[in-house]
């Protein structure tokens, strides 16, 4: 099944093949100019100018004359003119359009191409144990649960891991200020090796208490960051008991965190985290002395990274510090040795803060120079941050980081004011109200977060972002929602389905519109850009609202068949609309 572009794209290719050109010089796009035509073909020039370079002296508009002639037998073409040096724009024909409409209802994920499938691993989320969620943590689940759904959408395996950071000081930390509060606790007598109690000494609050405890009580006392510090080692040489309390604080904090990616409507398919790889650590070490690419230096082991030519040095990997301690780098170098082990995957991104580029770049090279991976299979996908009015990074009024949770208190209440202030869902029970009041929030935040590109920074204004009107969530799910509503309207009417017959300006741009579906999905998924989605589906949903104006189809004395193809074409937009938002991790409520 070919796109309407596609089709277009492989006749004029094929023209100027036939005439002696390159086929890509011939390649046709969506206009610049939709008013003037909804698709162009620019080989002219370029063909002209090959022609110059052989030493023939031909015009552009003659050569883009004789492309329309050859093109104008093409059964998808409607009409074709040549604008400005030779310019072809290029209309398809009505039939091509009603073709095409059909197609994608027959199409059970609306065009979006199959790759050959792929097994992927979708490193994201990354929230450390023990501290509570808090706005850091949102852009990567939000990003990297588009980016998981669309490369599962399109046909490949798609692994989401949440990788938790779950090893080093913040563990020895949390270990020894428990022990000061609760010397007696069993987990701390170096005596008992085993049978530890089965339940947690500690709740998620105990955690997120003793964390900044600790550290603060370190950063101006040496001795107790040696506490500190002697804990987490020994916590690293495998002592009984802190390992027992380890895994208490880790299921414990995965109970949290479960709870909090699950009101951002995130989910992961692993939740494996930098200490249940520490296993693999003695072994990895190994192999990379005696590859001879691990080697010592001032008393820590490190891997030389850096590249012959380079503007800015790369810092080498740090495997071991002269402590012996283990660090960030070497808990993702072992991380990509258990990936490589199961599930061997062909490609890994990475969907973490742009501030760890040089981390990711040094993480690479290593297990690159270890002959692990080809450098292509693994990616960071960075993002800037979302910031305050002041352009910096979000803090509270207070100067605090924000909790996720009062995050997503404070779009819920934005959009329960937006909805009642237009009188949206004034007449629902409460409880849906509140429903609806949360997806709307929530929409508002993802589409406003993932409609940027991700690497720029964006400034967080819960006031837009939930506006109903403009590229907004809010926006997006109104126009699905209203689409909901038309259908009911039109189940009681006892009206039906029929051929899409692609007849009106607004139908043909419609139409057009859901054609690039798959195009958008793709190009989403190749370069991690999910704003690329978000840009065709506010498309959509404007296209929608043209059509709806300018097409009856539940007014009096609308013909049946007339009725039952403008309806056929709404359902086909709600579908689209409702799997594009869903790519995005954004539910649609059934009402409004
Ligand atoms: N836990 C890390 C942090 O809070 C993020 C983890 C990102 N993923 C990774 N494989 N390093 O910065």
């Amino acid at each position: 099944m070919a796109s309407i572009l596609s089709v277009l794209d492989s006749a004029t290719r094929a023209v100027f093949e036939d005439m002696g050109f390159p086929a890509d010089i011939g390649s046709t796009r969506e206009s610049d100019r939709p008013d003037m035509a909804p698709f162009q073909c620019n080989g002219a020039m370029a063909a002209a100018g090959m022609a110059k370079k052989r030493g023939e002296k031909v015009n552009p508009r003659d050569i883009a004359a004789q492309v329309v002639e050859r093109l104008s037998a093409n059964a998808a073409i409607e009409k074709l003119d040549i604008a400005g040096p030779g310019f072809i724009n290029i209309h398809p024909t009505a039939a091509a359009m009603s073709e095409r409409a059909a197609e994608l209802i027959d199409s059970k994920n609306c065009g979006i191409v199959q790759e050959t499938p792929k097994t992927i691993v979708v490193d994201y989320g990354g929230a450390n144990v023990a501290k509570p969620m808090h706005v850091g943590h949102l852009r990567s689940a939000v990003i990297g649960e588009s980016i998981k759904r669309l490369l599962r959408a399109q046909g490949n395996t798609v692994i989401g891991d949440v990788h938790m950071g779950d090893w080093g000081l913040q563990m020895g930390h949390l270990i020894s200020e428990l022990e000061i509060e609760q010397p007696s606790l069993p987990y701390f007598d170096v005596k008992k090796t085993s049978d530890f109690p089965t339940e947690s000494p500690v709740t998620m609050d105990d955690l997120a208490r003793l964390y900044p405890k600790a550290s603060n009580a370190a950063k101006d006392n040496e001795d107790r960051m040696e506490v500190s510090r002697s804990a987490t080692a020994e916590l690293q040489m495998g002592r009984p008991g802190y390992t027992a309390l380890l895994n208490h604080f880790i299921d414990v904090s995965v109970a949290a965190l479960k709870i909090g990616y699950g009101n951002l409507g995130v989910e992961f398919d692993l939740w494996k985290g930098e200490a249940c790889v520490d296993p693999l650590i003695p072994d990895m070490i190994e192999e990379l002395r005696n590859k001879g690419i691990a080697e010592e230096d001032d008393g820590a082991l490190i891997i030389r990274v850096e590249e012959e030519g380079e503007k800015t040095d790369v810092p080498p990997v740090m495997l071991l510090a002269s402590s012996g301690a283990v660090l960030y780098h070497t808990t993702d170098l072992a991380t990509l040795v258990d990936r490589k082990a199961d599930p061997n995957p062909d490609r890994i991104v990475y969907v973490v803060d742009q501030r760890q580029a040089l981390h990711f770049e040094q993480v690479f090279r290593a297990a690159v120079k270890a002959g692990w991976y080809e450098r292509e299979q693994l990616f960071h996908a960075g993002f800037g941050t979302m910031n305050g009015a002041d352009g910096k990074p979000f803090k509270t009024r207070e100067g605090g980081v924000l909790r996720l949770e009062d995050l997503l208190k404070i779009m819920n209440e934005a959009a329960a004011k937006r909805l009642s202030e237009s009188g949206i869902g004034a007449d629902f029970e409460p409880e849906e109200l509140t429903e609806i009041a949360r997806k709307v929030g929530l929409a508002a935040l993802k589409f406003a977060d993932l409609q940027n590109q991700r690497m720029t920074n964006y400034v967080f204004d819960p006031d837009r972002f939930t506006a109903f009107e403009g590229k907004t969530g809010p926006y997006l799910l109104y126009a699905a929602v209203r689409i909901k509503s038309l259908l009911r309207k039109a189940s009681d009417h006892g009206a039906k389905f029929g051929i899409i017959n692609a007849a009106e300006p607004a139908e043909q741009q419609l139409i057009l519109a859901l054609d690039a579906f798959g195009r958008a999905v793709a190009s989403s998924a190749e370069k991690y850009a999910p704003h690329i989605l978000c840009e065709h589906i506010y498309r959509v949903a404007q296209s929608f609202s043209r059509f709806y104006s300018d097409c009856p189809i539940m007014v009096e004395g609308t013909p049946e068949d007339l009725r039952a193809s403008r309806l056929s074409l709404a359902k086909l937009t709600l579908t689209q609309l409702e799997m594009g938002l869903d790519l995005l991790g954004i539910e649609t409520p059934e009402r409004m």
